[in-house]
């Protein structure tokens, strides 16, 4: 797992905790923040909106890295996640795969349960890699292909 210093670790579980008050959730009533920290030091936060057809629901996680992308902000080094559930809950299998789009597989996914800051087990650490195993990826897409049918394409 690449390393984040305690402070920006402090600072980017904070801000999950803060982006969590923003979730728009009339639905669910399922609350979800998340922080993103960039390589850069800044943080972007994101809160999931739920929407009335449902299938338009965003999740907090890809709302922080649409947020972000969006901005020029292309480089991470962690994120955080957190809930109103008293145990960690990790993201979703749709933002895995947002997350594999633009984070290296050892960048560190923080987990923080509702009481995080109370209890010292609150936060489980992990990676992308090891939330996603054996995954897709942009770079799968450069890889060679069946020389047959380049030819066909011709
Ligand atoms: N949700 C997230 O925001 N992130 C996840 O990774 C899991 C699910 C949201 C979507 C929906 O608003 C609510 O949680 C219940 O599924």
């Amino acid at each position: 797992m690449a390393d984040i210093v305690a402070s920006n670790r402090d600072r980017l579980l904070k801000a999950a905790v803060e982006a969590k008050t923003f979730a728009y959730v009339p639905y669910s009533k399922f609350r979800v923040g998340a922080a993103l920290l960039t390589e850069d030091g800044e943080i972007i936060k994101g809160a999931n909106i739920e929407n009335a057809s449902y299938g338009g629901t965003i999740c907090a996680e890809r709302t922080a890295f649409v947020k972000a992308v969006s901005e020029g902000k292309r480089k991470f080094a962690a994120l955080a996640v957190t809930t109103d559930v008293a145990s960690p809950i990790a993201p979703c299998g749709m933002c895995r795969q947002v997350i594999r789009e633009f984070c290296s597989l050892d960048m560190p996914i923080l987990l923080a349960a509702s009481s995080y800051i109370e209890k010292e087990d609150g936060v489980r650490e992990s990676t992308l890699g090891e939330l996603l195993p054996f995954s897709f990826g942009p770079e799968d897409l450069e890889r060679d292909r069946r020389l047959r049918y380049l030819f066909e394409l011709i």
